[in-house]
């Protein structure tokens, strides 16, 4: 077993570290302040690549693996978890999802745009009556010969004001349950699709998320996604490569957050000593250390079952339950190493610390990657 990274994944690596050093660190607290959205910077990580990690380079994306997006993922979540969830979405649900389920028509006319960053995506699932019980759709998608006319209300949409693409998971016929359900390709703009108002939120201010409302949305049939029926395994399917993308996310606002209360606790002096001197800080450093390793080896774990072709449902839930936990967990330690320091805007952790809870909401919740961890085991 080799735990060496190639040459290659070193690069891409130190590319996203510069990149979350040089352009992402500079304003990010401002636009966490303000919830500003990162209009610009999507677009210079779009130059990147960062956008369409994955896409084949046929459709515009740069032909990377799983495991590169992980290292892009963990680089830019370190400074700025708000980037990281537009990328991660783009790249693992609205790229991903098109680029596995979709017609070649429908790659050639989105996932080109989509992969370079030109379009932003956004993935619409969630709504008022169905977070976790997915299957519970209330958006309604009827058949009308050429087109469906979409109706129902969507709800916590990352990039929701800010997405020129939505794949969109509609009920098609209620009576068939996870089998009467579709997704579909919308383009903003589109008459009697409504963005509601801005979420004011706890974390990841500097992306934007909306409620979005669809009143008889007239939406061509050449824009569903897949076969009739096959909404909701294209979203279970998409969500379990999202998980590793979260996971990956997880785990970088925890290093970031280790990093920064490493650094301070060899600056910071009480008691005539650098704090880290202290055993009461240097045993928080190492529990931090061993926890965010274990947590790198399931991210990278699931990254590599996805490069293999293997199945990484489990993979990727055990990835993001655990990550999220630690990033959780010891983001507050990191704040606690920083004392007062700690409450304070400038010293970054506060921001860290509030960005990791929705890790262990969105994407499913923990207890969503639990009831997926334990109905594999059960069934084999
Ligand atoms: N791959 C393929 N098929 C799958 C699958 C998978 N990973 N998971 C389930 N299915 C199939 C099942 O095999 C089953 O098919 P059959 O009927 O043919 O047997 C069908 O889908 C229904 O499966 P379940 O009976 O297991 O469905 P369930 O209602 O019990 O729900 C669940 C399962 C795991 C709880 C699911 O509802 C779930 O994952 N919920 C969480 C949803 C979620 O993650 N929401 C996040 C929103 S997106 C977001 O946050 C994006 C963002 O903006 C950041």
């Amino acid at each position: 077993m080799d735990f060496t990274l190639t040459e290659e994944h070193k690069l891409v690596r130190d590319a996203a570290r510069d990149f979350a050093i040089t352009e992402l660190l500079p304003g990010v607290i401002e636009r966490d302040n303000k919830q500003t959205f990162p209009q610009e910077l999507v677009k210079k990580m779009g130059q990147l690549g960062f956008m369409g990690i994955m896409v084949d380079p046929k459709y515009g994306g740069s032909g990377m693996d799983a495991i590169s997006y992980v290292l892009i993922m963990e680089e830019l979540s370190k400074i700025d978890a708000s980037a990281s969830v537009i990328v991660s979405v783009n790249n693992s649900l609205v790229c991903y999802g098109l680029e596995t389920f979709g017609n070649e028509d429908q790659k050639q006319k989105y996932l080109t745009k989509l992969a370079t960053g030109e379009f932003v995506g956004a993935f619409c699932l969630s709504e008022p009556e169905a977070g976790s019980d997915a299957t519970s759709q209330r958006t309604t998608a009827e058949e009308k010969g050429d087109h469906y006319l979409i109706n129902g209300t969507k709800n916590w949409i990352t990039s929701g004001g800010r997405a020129d693409v939505y794949l969109v998971i509609a009920q098609t016929d209620k009576h068939k349950g996870s089998h009467g359900i579709n997704a579909f390709i919308l383009e903003k703009g589109m008459p009697g699709f409504d963005i509601g108002p801005k979420e004011d939120k706890l974390g990841i201010r500097g992306s934007d998320t909306h409620t979005l409302q669809f009143n008889d949305v007239k939406v061509p049939k050449e824009n569903r996604i897949g076969e009739d029926g096959a909404g909701f395994r294209f979203a279970m399917k998409t969500l379990s490569g999202g998980r590793i993308g979260i996971a990956a996310q997880a785990l970088g606002i925890a290093a970031g957050a280790y990093e920064l209360a490493l650094k301070y606790s060899k600056e910071r002096k009480a008691f005539g000593t650098e704090i880290c001197n202290h055993q009461a800080i240097a045993f928080k450093i190492a529990d931090m250390y061993v926890d965010i390793e274990a947590a790198r080896h399931l991210v990278m774990k699931a990254a590599w079952d996805k490069d293999q072709g293997n199945n990484y449902d489990v993979s990727s839930a055990m990835a993001k339950l655990f990550a999220s936990k630690v990033a959780m967990e010891h983001t507050v330690e990191a704040v606690q190493i920083h004392g007062g320091n700690g409450f304070v805007k400038e010293y970054h952790v506060e921001r860290l610390m509030r960005d990791a809870k929705i890790t262990q909401i969105y994407e499913g919740t923990s207890e969503i990657q639990k009831i997926v961890i334990s109905r594999n085991l059960i069934k084999e």
